[in-house]
Formats: structure tokens, C-alpha cells, sequence
């Protein structure tokens, strides 16, 4: 039983010790020199070339490495019939929930504004809020976005969820549907984007979204760079209507030189690492769906790749 891992090579041995702790029958071939392509049953990938697993003819599933399966819904070639997989795993979940809070609460204690002070030597107090008259909006209540919402709530931040069916999460007031987007925004002083990226998500952060945000609202972005039509983010930033932004993801990545995010005093800026997938709860993910597929079942957490997610 054959496995090809695409991955980064100081990942790569992460993987392997792992795969080999769990499921030392499992073969580990590397992306660049994976053999007979008959061999291989399984692929844990990010980001593979277009058209790249379809040389694999007896591939039974494709694992995305990530949780996003961006960069495989994008490939016109994928093998038809291949269930793709996207990645649950609770190292994943735990970095994105760190990631979250910690922004949430850089903005709703003034991060920025004291940020600003430090660089010009200026001793003010900003006026306190307490979190139970914060409200944090998040657009996607999925598998990370409502582990996000979980821990807010712990927080006392007044949560709500935007997503494409009616949620009945525990404190968390559920929005859905594109009807439920306008109200949902108007109550959102820091807005966080943990939806998939598809077609019906391109783009959703624009003029009109953001200017329905509460003045001087905050904006989380960990979802994807393409949610965001950036001009449109720059303008609100620019007139105050967003307070403050950090943004972990963008259109083009690496994010050039040139790009004003850079400096932008409202913003700050991460390299895409708002969680990352960890090799060692990852694998045991994978092992559990590899041994399910090996028992004629279907591996779980498979993508609908008409709905795009
Ligand atoms: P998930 O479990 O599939 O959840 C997706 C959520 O988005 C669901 O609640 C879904 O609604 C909602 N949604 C999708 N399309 C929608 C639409 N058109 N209108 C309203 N709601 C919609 O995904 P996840 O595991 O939480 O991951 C979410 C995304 O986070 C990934 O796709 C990836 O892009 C991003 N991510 C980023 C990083 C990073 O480091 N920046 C790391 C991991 C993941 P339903 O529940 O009704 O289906
Ligand atoms: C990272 O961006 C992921 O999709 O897991």
C-alpha cells in the first residue's frame, strides 16, 4: 500500500516518522520520484500541479494537506471518481482557535492604537469595553470557525455565526443564507472570514459588505486572500470604516513588496500562518480514513465538489 506526500522538505519527515508509528505497512513514496504510478493508492498533497493526479490510475482517495481544497477544486484534470479529502485534525483546529482569539483580542484591547502611542511616546488610556458589549461575527461556523466561536464565547464576546444552513450552536446566534448576510454584518464590530473559498465566496468582502460593518469595525482574514477584493478593504481602512485589520491571507502570496498592506498603520500583516496542519494529529487523521477506505467504507470529511467545499 503506496502513499505519494507532496510537502515541504522539512515537513516531510514529520510525516514519515509519523505514518510510521501508525501505519508501518503504509508506503511513503515523495512527490518528485513516486515510482510506478500503479502502485500508488493514496495522495496527501498541497498544492500538486494541474493535472498531476491523474497519472496515478488506482488512486483511492486524495488527502488535501490543508483544510482549504482550493488548490485541488482548481486542477480541471483531477481523477474522476477520487474522493477528495479535506483535512480535520485537532492540531489544525487548535492554531486556527489560538490565532482567532489572540486577534480578536488585539483589537478589542487597542493593540493597534497602543502600538501607535508606544512608536510616537504617548501615555493615554484608551477607554475600556467589556467583552459582553464586543460582538464578534464569524463568516463560515464550520469545523474551525465554530471551535473559534466556542472559545469567544468563553471570552463573553457576544458571538454570531454566517453560514449556508441554520446553525444551533450553544451561545452563538446563527445567521444564514444570503439573507441573513446584511443583519449578520450590521452586528459585527470584529468580523472574522473562515469561509471556504468557492465560487459563490469569491469576492464576498467588498465595498458593500464591509461598508455595512458598525463604523470603525475590526476584520479578521484567515480564510483565503480571494475573498477579499483588496482596493475595496485599502478604501474602508483609508476612511475609517474598518478600524483595523490583521490579515494572515491575500490574492498573491508571498505578498509582494510593493503591496501597501505592508505599511499600512490600521494593518498587520502574517505569512499565511494562522494554523498550520501538524504532522503528528494529522497522520492519525489520515491513518483512521486510510484504514476506513481499506475496509470498503468512505473516508470521512469528503468534499462536495459541486458546492466547491
Ligand atoms: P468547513 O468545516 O467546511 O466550514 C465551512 C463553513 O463555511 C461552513 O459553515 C459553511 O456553511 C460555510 N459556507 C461555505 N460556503 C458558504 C456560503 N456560500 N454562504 C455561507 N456560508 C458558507 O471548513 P473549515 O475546516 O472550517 O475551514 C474553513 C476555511 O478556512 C478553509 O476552507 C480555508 O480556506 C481556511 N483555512 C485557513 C487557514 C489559515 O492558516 N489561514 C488554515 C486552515 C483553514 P455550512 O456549515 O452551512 O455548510
Ligand atoms: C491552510 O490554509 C489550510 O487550508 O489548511
Amino acid at each position: 500500500m503506496a502513499l505519494v506526500l507532496k510537502t515541504d522538505i522539512e515537513r516531510g519527515d514529520s510525516w514519515h516518522r509519523a505514518f510510521r508509528a501508525l501505519l508501518p505497512e503504509l508506503e511513503l513514496r515523495d512527490w518528485r520520484a513516486p515510482g510506478a504510478p500503479e502502485d500508488i493508492e493514496f495522495a496527501l498533497v498541497w498544492a500538486p500541479e494541474q493535472g498531476a493526479l491523474a497519472k496515478f490510475p488506482n488512486l483511492k482517495a486524495i488527502f488535501s494537506i490543508g483544510a482549504g481544497i482550493d488548490h485541488l477544486a482548481s486542477d480541471p484534470d483531477l481523477p474522476p471518481g477520487v474522493p477528495i479529502v479535506r483535512m480535520v485534525e485537532p492540531g489544525l483546529t487548535a492554531g486556527m482557535v489560538e490565532f482567532v482569539v489572540m486577534s480578536a483580542l488585539y483589537h478589542h484591547r487597542f493593540m493597534l492604537d497602543y502600538a501607535v502611542q508606544q512608536r510616537e511616546k504617548v501615555w493615554r488610556e484608551i477607554e475600556q469595553i467589556p467583552t459582553f458589549r464586543r460582538r464578534v461575527g464569524i463568516l463560515g461556523l464550520g469545523v474551525l470557525g465554530s471551535a473559534c466561536a466556542e472559545k469567544l464565547c468563553d471570552f463573553g464576546f457576544q458571538v454570531a455565526g454566517w453560514s449556508r444552513r441554520p446553525k444551533s450552536q450553544v451561545g452563538v446566534e446563527s445567521f444564514h443564507d444570503a439573507d441573513g448576510l446584511t443583519a449578520f454584518l450590521k452586528r459585527s464590530d470584529i468580523l472574522v472570514c473562515l469561509l471556504p473559498l468557492t465560487d459563490e465566496t469569491e469576492g464576498i468582502l467588498n465595498a458593500e459588505t464591509l461598508g455595512a460593518l458598525p463604523h470603525g469595525a475590526a476584520f479578521i482574514s484567515v480564510g483565503r486572500g480571494k475573498h477579499v477584493v483588496e482596493t475595496d478593504l485599502l478604501s474602508a481602512l483609508d476612511s475609517g470604516q474598518i478600524g483595523g485589520a490583521t490579515l494572515d491571507v491575500f490574492r498573491e502570496e508571498p505578498l509582494p513588496p510593493d503591496s501597501p498592506f505592508w505599511s499600512h498603520p490600521r494593518i498587520v500583516v502574517v505569512p499565511h500562518i494562522a494554523s498550520m496542519t501538524i504532522a503528528e494529529t494529522a497522520a492519525e487523521a489520515v491513518a483512521q480514513n486510510i484504514r476506513r477506505v481499506q475496509a470498503g467504507q468512505p473516508p470521512e470529511h469528503i468534499v462536495d465538489l459541486d458546492r466547491g467545499y
